[in-house]
């Protein structure tokens, strides 16, 4: 039976571990042909390997590597039909502690990195748009892109620029008749290393318990549990899948209810 993305050719930031990764299988499991873009050459070629995917070296602050990597994807398959902007840092301090280049650090990966793929890949999404079906941004963004959060300034203030980005770019695209869709996934806590590393942040400040924090944060969720990377990649793949054929410009909240409070 073909799967819901039978071969599309779809290109993954930042999947080298995490929601990235756990997209990537889900997608490949559908039939899409991934293309795996990552700083973390040894993570990328790994999950390639396990997934039958090719990994890429990117840096999505580097104007450069997207150019390449938009050379490889025409050389190779003349359209892209899926772009998963994934790749982001996160940053837990006070703005008190934050220094300018903490601040332009986050940035150059959450923001440019975006605004870098979309413009780069643009003619190949407009050929795979062409081509009969709409092909299909997805930025991750994050419920800290929605409400606000102490002590991650610059990584909520991020996450709301990308959410206004996939809405710019949704009627752009839109108005110049271009043929891509263009939305934006808000996840809440999701187990990754990026959320391992954001607990510890939040024990040293206490504003969770040391003693048990998963249980306290899966506390603050309405349905009561951490989420897991592949609770992202169903929507992913529906945002990816012709299913949504007519939904462009819109913030799909996958957090087990957490901001529905
Ligand atoms: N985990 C969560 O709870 C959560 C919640 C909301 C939003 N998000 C967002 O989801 C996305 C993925 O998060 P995650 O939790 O899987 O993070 P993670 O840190 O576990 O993985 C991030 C991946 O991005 C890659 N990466 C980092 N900088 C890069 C760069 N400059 N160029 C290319 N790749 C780069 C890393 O090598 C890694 O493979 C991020 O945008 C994050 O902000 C995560």
């Amino acid at each position: 039976m073909a799967g819901r993305l039978q071969n599309k050719i779809v290109c993954v930031t930042g999947a080298a571990q995490g929601i990235g990764a756990g997209i990537a299988e889900a997608m490949a499991k559908e039939g899409a042909r991934i293309i795996i873009g990552d700083v973390n050459d040894d993570g990328a070629n790994a999950l390639a390997a396990q997934i039958g995917a090719t990994a890429f070296h990117l840096d999505v602050a580097s104007p450069e590597d997207w150019q390449k990597l938009a050379d490889h994807i025409g050389a190779q398959f003349g359209q892209l039909d899926i772009l998963v902007n994934n790749a982001g840092l996160e940053l837990v301090k006070p703005m008190r502690e934050h220094s300018l280049a903490d601040w332009r650090g986050i940035m150059a990966v959450n923001v440019d990195g975006i605004f870098l793929g979309c413009k780069t890949l643009e003619p190949l999404l407009c050929k795979a748009g062409k081509s009969g079906s709409s092909a299909s941004v997805i930025n991750i963004s994050s419920i800290a892109g929605l409400v606000g959060y102490p002590d991650q300034l610059a990584y909520n203030t991020s996450k709301g620029a990308v959410r206004h980005m996939s809405k710019s770019l949704a009627i752009e695209w839109a108005a110049h008749g271009d043929a891509i869709r263009c939305n934006s996934i808000h996840p809440g806590c999701i187990r990754t290393p990026m959320l391992e590393m954001a607990v510890e942040g939040w024990v040293e400040n206490g504003s969770i318990p040391a003693d048990d924090p998963w249980t306290a944060i899966a506390a603050l969720c309405p349905l009561n549990r951490v989420g897991t990377p592949e609770d992202i990649a169903m929507g992913a793949i529906y945002l990816g899948s012709d299913e949504s054929r007519f939904v462009t410009g819109i913030e799909l909240v996958i957090d087990g209810g957490w901001v529905a409070r």
